[in-house]
């Protein structure tokens, strides 16, 4: 099964999709969670992405198109993947299509989280992320036990730097302008559902859950 998340930032994009792949046993691919594997090891690719990541900008498409093809290649996307803030723009929607239909394939699901903008915005404050495994808490939302240490592996949870109240305005009208056109290029292939992404967590999930069936 092919999955593609859709949602502004903050939607709870990557939540979801870490539930998703453990349901169905396929790998969780996000762009973004890349991206800061790169920025913490200093690699080049994490120094260019960086520049971009700061500002709230995409990272160019060649950049994102050569790192996700890339990881495609891995093993474990035999049976499918969900993917977590990629595609992101509609040559990159292109392109991703360009690669399915080359070897028979396609996406089976574009689901688009539906978060208003107001509700993005106080989101973003309150996220915590970990150092070490990447895991993901709310300060309200979904707390951890101890604060400011991850339930799972025991390290600080830190502030993106990309969720700078000023930032994230930045990242929402980006998202406007160029990944929401990608609501209406997986609506007219027909494989998009909308879920309400307001509400809890594991209600947002079981809606995802109906959609792809248990
Ligand atoms: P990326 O990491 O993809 O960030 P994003 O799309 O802005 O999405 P987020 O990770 O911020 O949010 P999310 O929707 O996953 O929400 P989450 O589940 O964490 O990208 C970062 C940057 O990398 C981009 O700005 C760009 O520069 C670059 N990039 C990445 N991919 C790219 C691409 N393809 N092309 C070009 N550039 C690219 O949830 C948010 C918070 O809300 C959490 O604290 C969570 O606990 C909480 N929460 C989640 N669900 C709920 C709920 N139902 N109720 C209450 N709280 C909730
Ligand atoms: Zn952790």
């Amino acid at each position: 099964m092919k999955i593609i998340m859709l949602g502004a930032p903050g939607a709870g994009k990557g939540t979801q999709a870490k539930m998703i792949a453990e349901k169905y046993s396929i790998p969780h691919i996000s762009t973004g969670d890349i991206f800061r594997a790169n920025i913490k090891n200093g690699t080049e690719l994490g120094k260019k992405a960086k520049s971009y990541m700061d500002k709230g900008q995409l990272v160019p498409d060649e950049l994102t198109l050569d790192l996700i093809m890339d990881r495609f290649k891995q093993d474990d996307c035999k049976n499918g993947y969900v993917l977590d803030g990629f595609p992101r723009t509609i040559p990159q929607a292109e392109a991703l299509d360009t690669a399915l239909k080359a070897k028979g394939e396609k996406v089976d699901f574009a689901i688009d989280v539906d978060v208003p903008d107001e509700n993005i915005v106080k989101r973003m404050g309150g996220r915590r992320a970990c150092v070490g495994c990447g895991a993901t808490y709310h300060v309200v939302y979904s707390p951890t036990k101890v604060e400011g240490v991850c339930d799972k592996c025991g390290e600080e949870l830190i502030v993106r730097d990309d969720d700078k109240p000023e930032t994230v305005l930045n990242r929402l009208e980006v998202y406007h302008n160029q990944t929401q056109p990608l609501i209406d290029y997986y609506n007219e292939q027909g494989i998009l559902k909308s879920v309400d992404g307001t509400v809890d967590m594991k209600d947002v999930f079981n809606a995802i859950v109906d959609i792809l069936g248990a």
